[in-house]
């Protein structure tokens, strides 16, 4: 579904080292920056992502006791070592060689807020290595606004001599526009040789990665660049967050226009990568399709809708709802303003109307749910019709009971049925009956509380 799962050549003996132990703090937030979820995912999950469909070996990532939470999130196939301190992107790559699998010859470097990268990005910048034989190469990108990233001095054949960061950088230095990504390819022995000898900044104390350009440079051998455009952009603060919140919606949103979904307004659909949707489905503007959610062919998921896990059937309606760990069976109507709540599962063609709420309800086909009713903990059977304002007492304070109703019983407008109770096959209840007692099949009970006037 996301774009780096159309996969290129897998990079034998590279091994990707995801640096994710810095807090980030230039998004002024309680929770470290490379944990933000970006459409579902933590943004070093796309950056993993992208380096697992890249790297035949398994990925490092370097994680420090502020970021460990990352850890929970990360699949098990991927190697984690700790930075104690975050003492700069010199200091996490340190960290991250006793981590190192075996069969790792060549390290992908990559950055952890970087969440845009592809598997394509990763692999042209170790290629760029390979054919030049170089010990180092890096991307690179022409930025409008290079402000906050590192400037990229090249010699006359367009390699990379030296990557001077902005806190540093005298006023021409500044004027430069071509800004590293953080990307890096480097052959595993070389940078074990080379890493322990770079000096800690005189401005900020900390080891930048970026010095080993220099120390290439000053070898005769600097580093070939990759030019890349907006998928090497780094997410440093909130701005750029949101940025990349867009670019991402967009390439998923794509996918889904090419295999046939049609999305009225791309730019105001969120749709997670995890999420399914067959041919000539219509997502309106400002929907959010969520977690595993799959929506049918020819359905219509309208305006507000917001839907997390849910399943949704073919040719169903779907109007401004919030639908959740629920399933909704074929040529259904939802809404609007319908809450399905965890533990429903509804079969095809039911009617939920407006201002419904429904938990742990399973409904079963052609029954009709409208107008402010309340259906929690309850089987409805087939056909039944569930009156205006109906609502299940399930809750007394201390525990939960169930209901049941029947196929073809019909509740009137405003019947209270207090839980645990049962209305049998096509029974009845008048408007205002508040049922405290079984309804035998095809009765119908009236009054507060209800009693029996007519025998099914
Ligand atoms: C870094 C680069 C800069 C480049 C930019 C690209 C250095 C010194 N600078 O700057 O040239 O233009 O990325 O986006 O490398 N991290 C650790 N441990 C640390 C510090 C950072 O793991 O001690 C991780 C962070 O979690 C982050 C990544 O490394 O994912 C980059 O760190 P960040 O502080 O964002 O560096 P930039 O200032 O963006
Ligand atoms: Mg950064």
């Amino acid at each position: 579904m996301t774009p780096s799962t159309r996969r290129p050549e897998r990079l034998a003996g590279a091994t990707a080292v995801i640096l994710a132990a810095g807090v980030g703090s230039r998004m002024h937030s309680a929770v470290p920056k490379v944990l933000h979820p970006l459409l579902g995912r933590p943004m070093a999950l796309w950056v993993l992502e992208a380096a697992s469909a890249a790297c035949a070996e398994a990925s490092v990532v370097v994680l420090s006791p502020a970021t460990e939470v990352l850890r929970a999130h990360l699949p098990n196939t991927a190697h984690i070592a700790i930075q104690a301190e975050p003492r700069g992107t010199g200091d996490a790559v340190r960290a991250a060689l006793s981590a190192l699998p075996a069969g790792a010859r060549e390290l992908i470097i990559v950055c952890g807020d970087a969440p845009l990268l592809t598997a394509e990005s990763l692999v042209a910048v170790a290629e760029v290595r390979r054919a030049a034989n170089a010990p180092i190469a890096m991307a690179a990108f022409v930025a409008p606004d290079p402000s906050g990233y590192g400037r990229v001095e090249c010699d006359d054949d367009g390699r990379a001599i030296r990557i001077t960061e902005e806190r540093d950088a005298s006023g021409a230095i500044r004027e430069i526009d071509l800004v590293n990504a953080g990307l890096y390819a480097v052959d595993r022995a070389w940078l074990e040789s080379h890493l322990a000898a770079i000096p800690a900044s005189s401005a900020t104390g900390e080891i930048y990665l970026t010095e080993l350009i220099a120390a290439a440079a000053g070898e005769g051998t600097p580093a070939p660049v990759v030019i890349g455009g907006g998928e090497l952009e780094g997410v440093n603060d909130r701005r750029q967050f949101a940025d990349a919140a867009a670019a991402l919606r967009e390439r998923i949103n794509e996918l889904h226009m090419a295999a046939g979904v049609l999305i009225i307004d791309p730019t105001t659909a969120w749709i997670e990568p995890s999420v399914n949707i067959a041919p000539d489905a219509v997502i309106e503007p400002n929907v959010t399709l969520i977690g595993a959610s799959e929506i049918g062919a020819r359905t219509t998921i309208g305006s507000g809708s917001r839907l997390n896990d849910a399943t949704v059937g073919a040719d169903c309606t779907i109007r401004a709802s919030d639908i959740e760990g629920s399933s909704i069976g074929d040529r259904s109507d939802v809404g609007p303003f319908a809450h399905v709540r965890r533990g429903c599962m509804i079969a095809a063609e039911v009617h939920i109307g407006n201002f419904a709420e429904l938990k742990s309800a399973t409904i079963a086909a052609g029954a009709k749910v409208g107008h402010h009713c309340y259906i929690g903990d309850t089987e409805i059977g087939a056909a039944a019709n569930i009156g205006a304002g109906t609502i299940t007492a399930n809750y007394d304070g201390a525990q939960k009971f169930r209901t049941i109703i029947g196929a073809r019983a019909f509740t009137g407008v405003g019947t209270l049925l207090v839980a645990p109770v049962t209305l049998g096959v096509g029974a009845k209840t008048g408007a205002g009956a508040v049922v405290t007692k079984d309804v035998p099949p095809g009765a119908l009970v009236v009054g507060v509380p209800a009693r029996q006037i007519a025998k099914g």
